[in-house]
């Protein structure tokens, strides 16, 4: 029997402070987890890039970490939003492939499920990276797009303890540099079909002062308007402080964010927008973040102009970096129609799983 130990991890001020070694450890388990799943380290966030996200007010977590002989080997997350009246708390539980099977799971699993207790929490769920496992039994999503291998070890450990399949989660990579000839006869005919009722504005970094309220408004919309089959997600309320301490979070990142975003030009207001983010080191993969187009401006091929004049940005800025990973709901087929039309193509599958309790 392997003995290990459980503790809550202390979250550093910042990656140079003298207490950052167990969160800098922790950070290096999540990817070594994550690559295993996956298969490949493209997705990896180094611990300076995820440190911001740990430092959000808006949607505190708590770490516990399993130690063996000192080590770290797993660790466990608990997050939920602070929107008034939410119920849903997010569970991701991670243990080193070597380190299976020891029960080291099904304890911190016990104690994630202590703290959603203790906080009133009835909604638990978490996404987790299916290992691919070609031609095994599949377990369909009940949106009836996609599925996920109804064998494996994840799988069992989710539905053994009550949790159900909610969503398909694909992701995808892009590789550069794209096709330029095709490239620029797409660019050119989104340009067209959105014609001079929009215009793209495009930033880096901190969000320019006149476009604060849009992208708070874009933010509160995509916490409600992309598809989330049937997880519960709390409507997040933003406004231009949140939206300013995003930006300021981000800035203490190496990483960089390009935003892209299409005006409205007659109502003078922002109606969708999509973030790149860009490591430092040119041989890593770029990570496609949110991308959001206003209901009722849809249908317009916006979601295609913001996702090339993005892709355009990241040249002229940032040009020779291998490929642009995303992650998108197996049901959004706007949303994959647009990346298959710029030539991503599907690496991987996840799930969105739900267990309600009390
Ligand atoms: C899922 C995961 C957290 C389980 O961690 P673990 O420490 O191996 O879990 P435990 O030893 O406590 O095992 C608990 C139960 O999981 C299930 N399980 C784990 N591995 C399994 C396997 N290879 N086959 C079948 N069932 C398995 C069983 O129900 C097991 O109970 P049992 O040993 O009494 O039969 C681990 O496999 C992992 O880190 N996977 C990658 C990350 C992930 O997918 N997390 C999803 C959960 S949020």
């Amino acid at each position: 029997m392997t003995a290990f130990t459980i503790e809550e991890l202390a979250i550093p001020a910042t990656i140079d402070a003298p207490d950052a070694a167990d969160f800098i450890d922790m950070t290096h388990v999540r990817n070594e987890i994550e690559a295993d799943a996956v298969g490949t380290s493209e997705l990896t966030y180094e611990p300076a890039e995820l440190l911001p996200n740990w430092q959000d007010p808006y949607s505190p977590q708590t770490c516990l970490i399993a130690r063996v002989d000192g080590r770290i080997v797993a660790r466990a997350v608990y997050e939920a939003p602070v929107e008034e009246g939410s119920t849903d708390a997010w569970f991701d539980i991670g243990v080193l492939p070597a380190f299976r099977r020891l029960g080291i799971g099904s304890t911190l699993f016990e104690q994630l499920v202590a703290i959603c207790t203790a906080d009133g929490r009835t909604v638990q769920q978490s996404y987790v990276i299916h290992k691919r496992s070609d031609g095994a039994a599949q377990l369909p999503s009940p949106t009836g797009f996609g599925s996920v291998p109804r064998d494996n070890p994840e799988t069992q450990f989710l539905r053994k303890r009550g949790f159900a399949l909610e969503q398909v989660e694909r992701v995808s990579r892009l590789p550069l540099p794209p096709d330029p000839a095709s490239f620029a006869t797409a660019l050119s005919a989104a340009t067209a079909a959105a014609g001079d009722d929009y215009r793209v504005v495009q930033w880096t970094g901190r969000t320019p002062q006149k476009w604060l309220a849009g992208m708070a408004l874009l933010h509160r919309r995509m916490s409600t308007d992309s598809p989330s089959a049937g997880l519960e997600l709390s409507a997040e309320a933003w406004d231009e402080g949140r939206v300013r301490a995003l930006d300021e979070r981000l800035m203490t990142s190496p990483r960089t964010h390009l935003v892209t975003a299409v005006e409205h030009v007659r109502t003078r207001t922002l109606v969708g927008f999509t973030d790149l983010s860009v490591p430092p080191e040119t041989e890593r993969p770029v990570d496609q973040q949110d991308t959001l187009v206003l209901k009722e401006h849809r249908g317009r091929r916006l979601g295609l102009l913001l996702k090339l004049s993005n892709l355009q940005y990241l040249a002229q800025s940032h040009a020779g970096h291998p490929a642009v990973t995303t992650f998108n709901a197996e049901e959004n087929r706007p949303m994959l129609a647009v990346n298959e039309a710029i030539g991503f193509v599907p690496v991987g599958y996840g799930g969105g799983w739900k267990r309600l309790v009390g």
